[in-house]
């Protein structure tokens, strides 16, 4: 199987992510078919610079990675519109041929989330064909970026232009270290990953054509072979994060909890110097066990289930930080955002599910910088998540994910019916989450409201370097 997959043909930043520190998304529409052709025909052979070449896999350790990178992802509607033939379109999955916003049910897209309260070009699925994705590193490059958007703008109509950035120390706004846990892949050389003790996903756990953790079954490739195979499935979120709102929060229970008769048994008398040093300071402590419970992770990054009762020091050790498992006994709650996204080898009801709902994530942070010491709510613009969710089948995987683990907690009764706390689509009428004590009890939080809400985005196909010359060569 190694000698038959080829690398090359896999586009970049899906088997192994770029280290890379900015984004530039353009939503683009088809508005020339023959224009549009050529262009991709161009940017797979990369044989003019008129045009940006598509970055691709490679089977080495990226000794040296390109600075700029170039990917391009696919909606059904751009499928289309490229020319794909009507029986080819119809061999592909359902909720990517849907798109979306028509599964907005399944992945919690309602209320103020819902697809028509998205701005513009994302409330007009139909016109949203490709996303061109431009990654740089420094601010300095946006001379380049913008020289590529002009590139590609000669060719598509560019409706939509979304940037991100990585947030200094790898984190997330909310304040957590992310992008810590990523699948690893048989057949990658990935350093970064090298001491991870997980399993190793098999490649078709995100891309087509391969054998997946289902034993003997395969996601189904698509027609032809040659648009299908070493294609993947990506959810483009906008992600919007309610920072001011996710803050005052945190201070809200903390003071709940410090007249809580049990709170001793959530955190020990005395361990406040050992969470992110708060000596006599029980309410800041306490503000941050809610954020690491809700989690499963203390925002620097250390595994709640690894320590409870302290945030540090980090172990230089390699693996510390993503090789641990859950059990019946974990600190870490059944309803914390990692657990219910990955509940690792712990047990579920959907026991066959554990590691083959697995999903890359490829995220970077838009909008304005957060300052914590600034709750005023008219100083609350919108910033979150330009989040890329990777599998090979969004049903089966990315919306199995967000509907039944995500949203219902189907996967132990302990928390069946309650929301992730982070992610969820909850309601301060009903929203419940249980912190998890050191004696084996509980303590239930209620009344926090939806902190992340959906603002945009579109399901698209990720192309094989060989689909993208396919796509370019129809002739409908
Ligand atoms: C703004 C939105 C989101 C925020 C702020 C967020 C935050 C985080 C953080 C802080 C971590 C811990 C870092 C790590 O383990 O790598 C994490 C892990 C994770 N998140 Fe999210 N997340 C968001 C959306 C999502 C969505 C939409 C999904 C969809 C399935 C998701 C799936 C995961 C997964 C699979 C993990 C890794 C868990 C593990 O392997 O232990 N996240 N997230």
């Amino acid at each position: 199987m190694t000698k038959e997959f080829n690398h090359e043909d896999v586009q970049g930043n899906i088997l192994r992510g770029y280290s890379l520190n900015r984004v530039r998304h353009l939503v683009l529409e088809v508005t020339n078919r023959t224009l549009a052709r050529q262009f991709l025909a161009a940017a797979v052979s990369g044989t003019t610079d008129a045009v940006p070449t598509i970055t691709r896999e490679s089977s080495e350790k990226w000794a040296d990675p390109p600075d700029l990178c170039f990917n391009i992802g696919v909606t059904f509607a751009g499928l289309r519109a490229l020319g794909v033939t009507q029986d080819h379109l119809d061999t592909f999955p359902t909720e990517f041929r849907q798109g979306m916003t028509k599964r907005a049910a399944k992945i919690g897209d309602f209320g103020d989330s819902a697809p028509k309260n998205w701005a513009e070009p994302f409330n007009q699925p139909d016109r949203v064909h490709l996303i061109a994705s431009i990654y740089s590193d420094t601010d300095e490059q946006l001379e380049k970026v913008e020289q590529v958007q002009a590139q590609v703008a000669k060719a598509f109509g560019v409706i939509g232009v979304q940037d991100g950035r990585n947030l200094p120390e790898g984190k997330v706004f909310f304040g957590y270290r992310d992008s810590i846990s990523q699948p690893r892949f048989a057949h990658v050389i990935n350093p970064d990953r090298a001491n991870d003790n997980e399993p190793i996903n098999p490649l078709g756990t995100v891309l087509l054509g391969y054998p997946t953790h289902y034993e003997g079954l395969l996601f189904r490739v698509p027609n032809p072979d040659e648009l299908g195979r070493n294609g993947a499935f990506n959810a483009f979120r906008v992600l919007a994060q309610d920072t001011v709102g996710f803050e005052k929060y945190l201070s809200t229970a903390a003071t709940e909890l410090e007249n809580h008769p049990e709170v001793d048994h959530l955190l020990p008398p005395g361990a406040e110097e050992n969470i992110f040093g708060m000596k006599d300071n029980r309410h800041g402590a306490l503000r941050e066990v809610v954020a690491a419970q809700m989690c499963g992770r203390w925002r620097n990054g250390m595994p709640y289930e690894k320590s409870p009762n302290s945030t540090g020091p980090i172990p230089d050790t390699p693996g510390f930080l993503t090789n641990f498992d859950y059990d019946r006994e974990s600190r870490c709650p059944a309803g914390s955002h990692t657990r219910r996204a990955n509940p690792r080898n712990g047990h579920i009801v959907q026991r066959m599910s554990n590691y083959s709902r697995r999903i890359v994530r490829r995220g970077m942070s838009y909008g304005p910088d957060f300052d914590p010491a600034n709750l005023d709510e008219a100083n609350n613009p919108e910033r979150g998540l330009l989040g890329n969710f990777l599998c090979a089948n969004l049903g089966a995987q990315f919306e199995a994910v967000m509907c039944d683990w995500i949203n219902v907690g189907l996967q132990n009764p302990d928390i069946t019916g309650a929301d992730d706390p982070l992610l969820g689509a909850n309601e301060p009428e009903t929203s419940w989450f249980d912190l998890t004590l050191a004696n084996g009890g509980s303590i239930r939080l209620r009344g926090f409201p939806r902190f992340i809400k959906a603002r945009g985005g579109a399901y698209t196909f990720l192309p094989s370097l060989s689909a993208i010359a396919y796509l370019s060569q129809l002739d409908t």
